[in-house]
């Protein structure tokens, strides 16, 4: 386990905690939603796209798009980029990329992240980055309560969950003046609630309100 400031690196997780992951999205409200956005868009980035079980079940729906890009920092990228020509997928940090040459992204329709926000230290940064690159963004935040932003604990598998504040979000996100739309969900099979963060404005940082 290696943490970097923008995220654990779960390098020793095997595909059977992805596989529990996926079987607690697929049928999820918030997953649903953001797999009818991607159906919708002809270029696609995944931030923490894991063993690609979103990516097939995508291509199981009948995508047809031109290019789904997903980074992750552990090794699944390479169990599943390539299985269609539109498919490449990167052991990468996304905010390292960017960093490093963000015109290696360039700008797509749409950029999605499930259950990868809540893990970082604070949701901003890959929101701004995410909306700096795309015409919309469709990112969740998994596990919300109105516990302190920044008390992030440290759970038994070595990961830190932010538990992002629903009332701390929305306030900041008002005070910045930023085009995103966030919807509290709750799902079931986890017996938790989830919020969808989405916009549909492209959006260039030139726009923060001074
Ligand atoms: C809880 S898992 C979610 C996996 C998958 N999205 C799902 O819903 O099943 C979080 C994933 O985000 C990845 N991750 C976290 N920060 C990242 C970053 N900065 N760049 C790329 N991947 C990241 C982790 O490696 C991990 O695979």
């Amino acid at each position: 386990m290696t943490n970097t400031p923008y995220g654990e690196i779960w390098r020793t997780q095997p595909p059977r905690f992805w596989n529990w992951m996926w079987q607690t999205r697929c049928g999820a409200v918030v997953t649903e939603r953001i797999l009818s956005l991607c159906l919708e868009a002809d270029s696609i980035i995944e931030i923490g796209c894991g063993y690609g079980h979103f990516c097939k079940e995508l291509l199981k729906r009948g995508w047809t798009g031109s290019s789904y890009l997903g980074f992750d920092l552990s090794d699944g990228p390479a169990t599943f980029s390539e299985i269609v020509p539109a498919v490449v997928a990167r052991k990468a940090d996304f905010m390292g990329v960017l960093a490093e040459d963000s015109s290696a992204i360039g700008n797509v329709d749409l950029i999605i992240s499930q259950a990868v926000l809540c893990h970082q230290a604070h949701w901003l940064p890959m929101t701004l980055a995410a909306m700096k690159h795309a015409s919309a963004i469709a990112l969740d935040v998994s596990y919300v309560t109105d516990e302190p932003l920044h008390n992030p604990r440290r759970r038994d598998d070595g990961c830190y969950d932010t538990y992002i504040s629903e009332k701390l979000l929305l306030t900041e996100i008002a005070a910045l003046g930023l085009p995103i739309k966030v919807e509290r969900l709750y799902n079931n099979k986890r017996g938790c609630a989830e919020l969808l963060l989405t916009t549909h404005k492209r959006y260039a940082l030139r726009e923060l309100p001074k």
